[in-house]
């Protein structure tokens, strides 16, 4: 396994030249990171936008992008410019969104604690769907109706239909235990339906539900559609939203099915069940992830002789907590030899004071690696800018779109006056 990094976890636009440099976007990554600096998350606008267009034409008009996987302005935009609606899942996502111009209208908006500010924006503004997760929002929503006096806001309802999916413990939602959403076993969803149905402050328009992310089996979403079905099937509500969770290949080895493969699944999946309710999802990482790769400049390599040998980079956890969070592995080449065998086995690490800061447990790279290279790690495009954080006051890196031949900044880069800009 010593065999250059698989082209199936690089971009869509991806291209090697002759001498083994990869390019993206038609931009090569060497020259990208020499002007915009390093770490820097690139993303190939084309890859985004083709699998916003798969994720349209398998479930229809009402999909959404769940931007918890990445957002900022340009990223709302491009979304929406596909025809997707947004997840939003805080006031923090909605006021993004907003800003970026995205019709209120076009916004579903999760949380299971949203605030009353949060819920009085979302009423007011008129979004398109309100995704109600607990009865003590039932409460709150109904209250908000009444003294804003706003039209009653279209709603689903959030279940746990008590899958367990095959994912991290972390990002798994669906099982009875669970902060989110209204338990089946229990008899709360149905209680939560009967509530929102008689109420006068609630459109009740359908159910929701969310089994948890980076699943690779199409079998886990059944099951979840098949312990959904029986509920849903004599409530007859329109829709029928089946949340977000498709898993995409990190490492060499891993296979995921596709967007279409995935919408596939579950509408067979619902029309053997018997429901007739319009079906849609939400994915996050199946669009964003493998769009985005991150550039890092080596900066110590540390061989411990017979133990290990660290290779420094000048990111880390505050870029990408996956690893440290989850365990996640990521591969790790050199894009000025993309093509190249790697057969020294060294543990990436970041800056960060502590011993856990690790970017690729493992990784296999190229025998020359060396001092002031650029070192890559792909299938970085969701929840790693999105979870990046600024610990040892490391400023976050810029995030740059490519397409066409163009690079062009979306994120600036944070200086150190960003370090201090909330300080009094
Ligand atoms: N819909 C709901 C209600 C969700 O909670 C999520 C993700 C999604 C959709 C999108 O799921 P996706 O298609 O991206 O799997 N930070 C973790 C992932 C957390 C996912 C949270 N919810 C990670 O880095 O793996």
């Amino acid at each position: 396994m010593d065999s250059a990094v698989p082209r199936s976890l690089l971009p869509d636009t991806a291209v090697i030249d002759g001498r083994g440099r990869l390019s993206v976007g038609g931009v090569d990554l060497l020259d990208v990171a020499s002007e915009h600096g390093t770490p820097l998350f690139v993303y190939d606008e084309t890859h985004m936008r083709a699998r916003c267009r798969e994720a349209l034409a398998a479930f229809g008009h009402g999909v959404a992008y769940a931007s918890k996987a990445f957002l900022c302005l340009a990223m709302a935009r491009l979304v929406h410019e596909e025809g997707l609606y947004l997840d939003v899942a805080t006031g923090g996502e909605l006021h993004v969104a907003v800003a970026a111009g995205v019709p209120p209208d076009r916004l579903v908006v999760h949380g299971n604690n949203k605030s009353d500010d949060e819920l009085v924006d979302a009423i007011s503004i008129g979004v398109h769907r309100i995704v109600i997760d607990s009865f003590d929002e039932l409460d709150r929503v109904e209250r908000l109706v009444e003294s804003t006096g706003a039209q009653p806001p279209r709603v689903l309802v959030r279940v746990t239909p008590g899958v367990e999916a095959h994912t991290h413990e972390y990002v798994m939602t669906g099982q009875v235990d669970s902060k989110f959403g209204f338990g089946l076993g229990s008899g709360d969803a149905a209680a939560a339906v009967e509530r929102a149905r008689r109420s006068a402050q609630l459109d009740l328009v359908g159910l929701h539900a969310h089994i948890g992310s980076q699943i690779f089996l199409t079998h886990s979403f059944e099951k979840a559609v098949g312990v959904l079905a029986d509920f849903a099937r004599p409530l007859a509500l329109p829709e029928l939203c089946l949340g977000g969770g498709l898993g995409v290949p990190y490492v060499a080895g891993e296979d995921a099915p596709s967007i279409t493969e995935w919408g596939d699944t579950l509408r067979r999946a619902c029309e053997a069940a018997g429901l007739t309710a319009k079906v849609t999802a939400e994915p996050g990482r199946a669009i964003a992830a493998t769009a985005g790769l991150t550039l890092y400049r080596v900066g110590t390599i540390k061989e411990i002789r017979g133990v290990r040998t660290y290779v420094s980079v000048d990111g880390g956890m505050s870029d990408n907590p996956r690893p440290v969070l989850y365990g996640s592995g990521y591969e790790a080449f050199l894009p000025r030899a993309t093509r190249a065998q790697r057969p020294r086995v060294v543990t990436v690490v970041g800056k960060h004071c502590e011993s856990g800061d690790v970017v690729v447990r493992d990784a296999r790279v190229p025998d020359d690696i060396a001092v002031g290279d650029v070192l890559c790690t792909p299938v970085t495009g969701a929840y790693g800018y999105s979870m990046a954080s600024n610990y040892n006051k490391v400023p976050r890196p810029a995030v740059v779109f490519v397409g066409e031949g163009q690079a062009r900044v979306v994120v600036r880069r944070e200086v150190n006056d960003d370090l201090v800009r909330l300080d009094e």
